[in-house]
């Protein structure tokens, strides 16, 4: 299981620090919220932000664009040089050409669906995708309860990649922490973001250390 911090659950007005904690606590990669105050009712990082954390860290960085029509700002953020972005399959009307101009620039390419949402709307678009972003909260805030309905839609999604002989990695965000991770690890989930379950513990690095664990405990 590999982790994704969301700096999004940390002191804002000291990212620089949020990133040497994901450092170390050797986090996989680093999740970035982006927020539009439309799709979702909160605002986050813009483009620059997005940047200005590039330039502060050798991690690869993963953008989730919690945004309406995401291919009206993609460009901007894939200027920035991120590993990834994943948009909404809910905000996103013309999903496949997204995906292209993703993939185009050089970037992995993910859809993150809603809790309400089938993971049996990506059948189509499966060879497309590199991962599939599953929400296991109503986006638009961290710190909230993990709804474990998701985890079956983990089962059923790592069944349809079977069936389909595709190779896209399951992530789950929202909710995560020590008492979950290991359903998630179980449920077939390849990675997980965690916010609050970092940002909030006392130790940020051991907490990402001790989640790595406890869903390796369940995998072996
Ligand atoms: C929710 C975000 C999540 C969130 C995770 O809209 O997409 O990435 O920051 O935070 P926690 O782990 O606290 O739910
Ligand atoms: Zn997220």
């Amino acid at each position: 299981m590999r982790i994704a911090p969301s700096i999004l659950a940390a002191d804002l007005a000291d990212l620089t620090g949020a990133l040497a904690l994901c450092e170390q606590g050797r986090a996989d990669l680093v999740h970035l919220d982006v927020m539009d105050g439309r799709f979702v009712p909160n605002l986050t990082f813009g483009a620059p932000v997005v940047a200005a954390v590039a330039r502060h860290t050798e991690l690869p960085l993963d953008v989730h664009l919690m945004v309406e029509d995401p291919g009206r700002l993609l460009d901007d953020y894939l200027d920035t040089g991120v590993r990834s972005v994943a948009v909404h399959w809910e905000a996103t009307v013309h999903l496949d050409r997204v995906l292209g101009r993703i993939h185009e620039r050089g970037a992995g390419a993910g859809v993150a669906l809603n809790p309400a949402t089938p993971v049996e709307v990506l059948t189509d678009v499966l060879p497309r995708l590199d991962y599939v972003l599953l929400m296991s909260v109503n986006p638009g805030f961290a710190g909230q309860p993990f709804l474990p309905y998701v985890l079956d839609k983990a089962r059923r999604l790592r069944e349809l990649l079977r069936a389909r002989n595709v190779q896209a990695e399951i992530a789950m965000d929202g909710g995560i922490g020590p008492d979950n991770i290991s359903l998630a690890a179980r449920a077939g989930v390849d990675w997980c973001v965690a916010g609050s379950s970092v940002f909030k513990h006392p130790e940020p690095a051991a907490a990402i250390e001790d989640l790595r664990q406890r869903a390796r405990m369940e995998t072996v």
